[in-house]
């Protein structure tokens, strides 16, 4: 079977196992999100997490990032389903897969699969997450077949102290952790990924688990010149995410003793800029105030150039590319605000 999604950019193939039919242990359920229900599954003998997604379009749409796109491409480019398999296959092709928990291809549950499932179930809302009725039921199931680690599913419900410890340390646990992170990060960003969701439910041990909302180039909102002469560009950058990277370093500083506190950052702190004097007069205009924040974190996952064979030489090459791009943008960024007077960055 083919690899999916079909349109341009990295395909996700399709999970093997031994080859012939699967067959499916549903185990344990681990936890869910927005977008899937998690499941520990034997398969074939071997055990795995399978994280399976809910219909329905919980998803926010092009349109709010001033992109237009057909119903077909929404689906293609912005459906969870397809926006994890294609940042998955953009490692894969990389050769970055560390940067994250494993997945090993997609596979669709047929109904003989959900109605061992459905056996075994007493948390899923089948009539809501895979429309089944009377009339109607066994649409295949979209899937990804994922590595299983030891996860501290700490209940939404779950406050205090105790839990929301629980839920920083499952995701940065050392202050190694908290540096690989941040390398990680950049690592998305240099292949062209825009992660969008970074937070400490979606990271395990500085590695990430969940690429649901992730966009991956090519990509119709990772397009520069439409981010460049947008009014509000901010989602699109990497910005975003070196931001969200800082509020996980930061909750981490929450419930450690200062001796145990972590300096360093992915981009300089944004109330810490508006104070500076030379800021706030730049902050009356808040386009300018982004671009020049922007800066603070010049990885940009927009200008990556996919390439379908981007290994090797030619993958060395892109990644020199890249940063020249980078740093070519914000040399010429600066120049323009020496001109100004203002020193306030005009997107190249
Ligand atoms: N590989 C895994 N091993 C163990 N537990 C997992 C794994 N992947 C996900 N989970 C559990 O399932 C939950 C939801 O998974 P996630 O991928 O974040 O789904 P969503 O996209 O809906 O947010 C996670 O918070 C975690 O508790
Ligand atoms: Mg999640």
């Amino acid at each position: 079977m083919e690899s999916l999604p079909q349109i341009p950019g990295p395909q996700l193939a399709r999970f093997r196992g031994q080859g012939g039919a699967l067959d499916i242990d549903f185990l344990q359920y681990l936890g869910s999100g927005v977008h899937a229900h998690v499941w520990k599954v034997r398969i074939d003998g071997a055990i795995y997490a399978l994280k399976m997604f809910r219909f329905g379009n919980n998803f926010t749409p092009a349109s709010c990032f001033h992109v237009e796109l057909s119903d077909e491409e929404e689906i293609m480019y912005m459906h969870p389903f397809n926006c994890e398999s294609r940042a998955y296959a953009r490692l894969h092709e990389a050769n970055e897969e560390h940067v994250a928990i494993p997945c090993y291809g997609y596979i669709l549950l047929d109904q003989e699969q959900q109605k061992r499932l459905r056996k075994r179930d007493t948390t899923c809302d089948w009539v809501k997450d895979w429309y089944y009725s009377d009339a109607y039921a066994g649409r295949p199931v979209q899937a990804l077949v994922k590595e299983f680690i030891e996860y501290d599913n700490v209940g939404a419900r779950e406050r205090g102290l105790d839990a929301n410890l629980r839920r920083v340390t499952r995701a940065i646990d050392s202050p190694k952790t908290a540096r690989a992170l941040l390398d990680n990060m950049a690592t998305l960003h240099r292949i062209g990924i825009l992660h969008r969701d970074i937070n400490n439910s979606n990271v395990a041990q500085g590695r990430f688990l969940d690429f649901s909302t992730s966009w991956t180039k090519p990509h119709p909102c990772l397009d520069p010149e439409q981010i460049e002469s947008s009014d509000s560009p901010f989602h699109q950058l990497g910005i975003t995410d070196a931001y969200d990277v800082d509020l996980m370093i930061g909750h981490w500083n929450q419930y450690h003793p200062p001796k145990r506190r972590l300096w360093f950052r992915a981009a300089q702190s944004q109330e810490y800029l508006k104070r500076l004097r030379s800021y706030s007069k730049k902050f009356k205009d808040s386009r300018n105030f982004i671009w020049e924040w922007t800066q603070e974190y010049p990885g940009r996952p927009d200008l990556c150039r996919w390439e379908s064979e981007d290994m090797g030489a030619k993958q060395r090459r892109s990644k020199r590319d890249w940063r020249k791009q980078c740093l070519r943008r914000k040399e010429k960024a600066k120049q323009i605000g020496q001109h100004d007077g203002l020193k306030i960055y005009q997107p190249a």
